[in-house]
């Protein structure tokens, strides 16, 4: 694994703001989270108080030798209600950011990583095409503040989520009643319901993807040199003989168009965990004897060097590994997930292309949303009742392979 990544690739770790830092009260998923009959396992709670203890947490990986650190700023916190924004929570990120700075890692920020203010959803959520000039000035606000430190920025969080989930694992929707409840608690109606997570609809997309570049564009006029881009979730989907032409239907649908519309960014974030197989009949469920993960994913590394491929065939700009890991409670099985889909990232580089980054998904065990805690991402551990870290031996290893390849 040494010497075969360029000196300034970024070696990092990912979070989002939700599943760390515990207490986001003011954010659609909290509501959610405590209905009577909320479809989260659990409720996120104190989380691992990242939001406290941030500068144990950036001194800790930065011991293990990454150059960078990406997370997101919460946008329930920054702007509490409509137009009205925080300078403290504002400072809470600048004062990240330059614990990061002072500890040698580079901030990559992501503006949205799938909670929304609650007033947001209010007033219509991602369904609504005035939202993205919200979003933007939002971005605008965050750049004004944050902007001269950060490296780069993801705009959305996988932008093609919401459409993956509609299409695929949630066709139908969450269930009514949790629609009704959920609606009700976040002031607007079962019809107009639509935190970003459930806006599935192809008018949702074009308003996430409006989104996106009303804000590329407020970023780029705030601070023109700064990187942006978005981030995609990307399974390597697979055609068995015959489903050929699903796959490609599927994949031009959840995947391509989203690249498309990335063709003018600075980079594309991608986030891959496993792969999916199709056949003429549409989506087919985990071939036998291949061993599943947590969330019951095929254990399939090399996913990520198919997804890499995909988006530079597609998209053609820069590529960053904005998320790569696995939910397992073994961690010599992450060990080998990440040497097995590391060797796929460095065939990328040798057969010529421009990925400029690794981040491992995730830093710490985390909030995994719906599922609550039980699934572990983490290359470290967190006791939630002392909020004790413990480094795993994923983690050592990941970080000889960083450091090996720095200058
Ligand atoms: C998301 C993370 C999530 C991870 C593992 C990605 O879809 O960006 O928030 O925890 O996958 O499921």
């Amino acid at each position: 694994m040494n010497h075969q990544f360029p000196p300034e690739f970024l070696w990092g770790t990912a979070t989002a703001a939700h599943q760390v830092e515990g207490n986001n009260a003011n954010s659609d998923f909290w509501v959610m989270e405590h209905l009577p009959d909320t479809v989260f396992a659990e409720p996120s709670g104190d989380a691992i108080d990242h939001y406290h203890r941030y500068r144990e947490d950036i001194a800790l990986l930065a011991s293990l030798g990454f150059n960078s650190y990406r997370f997101s700023v919460e946008w329930a916190r920054v702007e509490p209600e409509d137009g009205r924004f925080s300078t403290a929570a504002l400072d809470h990120y600048r004062r990240m950011c330059e614990a990061c700075l002072a500890h040698g890692l580079k901030p990559v920020l992501t503006y949205h990583h799938f909670t929304s203010p609650r007033w947001l959803i209010a007033q219509g959520g991602w369904q609504d095409m005035d939202m993205a000039a919200k979003f933007a000035r939002y971005s605008q606000k965050v750049t004004q503040h944050l902007g001269d430190l950060a490296e780069m920025v993801c705009t959305i969080n996988e932008v093609n989520i919401p459409r993956m989930s509609a299409m695929l694992w949630m066709a139908g929707g969450p269930g009514e009643t949790f629609i009704r409840q959920s609606a009700h608690a976040l002031h607007t109606t079962p019809q107009q319901f639509a935190p970003f997570m459930f806006a599935g609809t192809a008018e949702a997309r074009d308003v996430i993807l409006a989104a996106h570049h009303q804000a590329r564009a407020a970023i780029k006029a705030e601070r023109p040199s700064l990187p942006v881009g978005l981030t995609i979730a990307m399974s390597d989907m697979q055609a068995l003989p015959g489903g050929e032409e699903v796959r490609d239907r599927m994949r031009h649908e959840l995947q391509d168009v989203f690249l498309e519309a990335a063709r003018e960014d600075d980079f594309v974030g991608v986030q891959t965990y496993t792969r999916e197989r199709y056949g003429a009949e549409g989506i087919l469920g985990p071939e036998e004897g291949v061993e599943l993960t947590q969330m019951d994913y095929e254990f399939w590394p090399q996913a990520i060097g198919a997804t890499l491929r995909r988006a530079h065939e597609v998209a053609d700009v820069p590529l960053i590994v904005t998320e790569n890991g696995i939910g397992t409670e073994d961690d010599e099985r992450r060990l080998a997930y990440y040497e097995a889909a590391l060797q796929t990232v460095a065939a990328c580089l040798q057969d010529g292309l421009d990925v400029r980054g690794y981040f491992a998904w995730s830093a710490f065990d985390n909030f995994e949303w719906l599922l609550g805690y039980r699934p572990t991402f983490g290359i470290i551990t967190v006791d939630r009742c002392t909020q004790q870290r413990t480094v795993k031996p994923s983690a050592r290893w990941l970080s000889a392979v960083a450091m090996a390849n720095r200058p």
